[in-house]
């Protein structure tokens, strides 16, 4: 591996607003020697979350951002091409956050932390970092833990048609609830209430949001996922049930902001109905992530659950492509192809 060139995307400057081409230099390195405890692994794809954007900020956030000059953090799945650690050999494919770039060192004492594939799981590869990977455990943890639905619940989620938002309108079809979903275009509208079976679906940059919840929720809302903010966030907590939960996931709307966006304006809601709002992190359900990737596989194996993966040949293509997350051209969970599959 010594004569070979790895690729890697290192942060040069921190962004102003949305990403720019100068904000990431691509460099040209060799790939890395192994050392006792450590594996190399060639990734083999990408992820590309909306978090990239924060991680790439000095905001306060819950975890430390990347650092100028490093490698730009990412998840990753690869496979090991030499192995100095026991518990991995050659040809294991593992996830972790090896970053954006086409080979990295993982275990040992500095190394990220890799964790293999579940062996008994026949889905696709790039399942792995969407239903089967931190997006599914995403929907699942923020759905059932923080969300708490009943059979019967009303449960609304906004970017309803992305990666996570697709698969909790799902879960709460699954558990007996009424699914409405918020989304950006007529065509993602028409994906959620035929092909993903939700309920009702409302186009946020077309409908009128609250006649639309009205229409859409005549019994009140008593489960929001947000992972929007903004406008959305308003408009959903003048509908909210008493008692009800918000599970504070994401805020996609503010990712981009030059400057701290006021509100939300209807906070007022959250005492008058007893609103319990609570933020939500998927890290911090790590130790379970098998509960919810086992439950998730079984119910895509029963055609219960549907799932897309957008995939973007080339890592040179990831600073552009990290764009569809905030433009809404993303059809699915979104994933770099960085290298063929072994
Ligand atoms: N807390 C956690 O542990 C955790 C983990 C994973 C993801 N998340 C959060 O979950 C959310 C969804 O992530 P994802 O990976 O599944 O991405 P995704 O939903 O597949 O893609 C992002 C979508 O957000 C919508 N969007 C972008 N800008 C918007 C705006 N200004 N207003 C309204 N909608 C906007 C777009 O859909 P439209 O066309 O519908 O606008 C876009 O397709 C994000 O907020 C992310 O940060 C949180």
């Amino acid at each position: 591996m010594t004569n070979l060139i790895n690729r890697q995307f290192c942060l040069a400057s921190r962004p102003v607003g949305y990403l720019k081409e100068e904000n990431l230099v691509f460099r040209e390195v060799p790939v890395p020697q192994p050392s006792e405890g450590e594996v190399l692994v060639r990734v083999v794809y990408l992820s590309l979350d909306p978090t990239n954007r924060i991680w790439m900020s000095n905001m306060d956030q819950y975890m430390p951002p990347v650092e100028l000059d490093a490698v730009m953090r990412g998840i990753t799945l690869g496979v090991v091409e030499e192995s100095r650690n026991p518990k991995f050999a050659k040809g294991d494919l593992v996830t972790g956050m090896l970053g954006w770039q086409e080979y990295a060192l993982a275990e040992g004492t500095t190394g990220s932390a890799v964790r293999k594939l579940p062996r008994d799981m026949n889905a696709p590869l790039p399942a792995f970092l969407g239903p089967l990977g931190l997006t599914g455990c995403t929907a699942y943890f923020g759905l059932l833990d923080v969300g708490k639905p009943s059979e019967g619940d009303t449960v609304v989620v906004s970017a309803a048609a992305g990666a996570v938002g697709s698969i909790v309108g799902q879960i709460a079809k699954i558990k007996g609830c009424r699914a409405v979903g918020i989304a950006g275009s007529a065509e993602k509208c028409r994906l959620l209430t035929g092909e993903l079976g939700f309920d009702a679906a409302i186009n946020y940059k077309t409908d009128d949001l609250l006649a639309a919840l009205d229409e859409a929720c005549p019994d009140g809302i008593d489960v929001y996922f947000e992972n929007v903010g903004g406008k959305i966030l308003d408009a959903v907590l003048t509908r909210m049930n008493l008692h009800a939960r918000v599970v504070l996931c994401g805020l996609i709307s503010q990712y981009n902001a030059t400057r701290p966006k006021p509100g939300p304006f209807n906070f007022s809601q959250i005492l008058m109905k007893r609103v319990h709002l609570e933020g939500f992190i998927v890290l911090d359900y790590i130790t379970r992530w098998p509960e919810a990737i086992h439950a998730i596989a079984g119910w895509i194996d029963e055609g219960r659950m549907h799932y897309a993966v957008d995939i973007v040949e080339g890592l040179e293509n990831a600073p552009a492509a990290l764009g569809k997350l905030f433009d809404g051209t993303n059809k699915g969970k979104l994933i770099i192809k960085v290298s063929e599959e072994p």
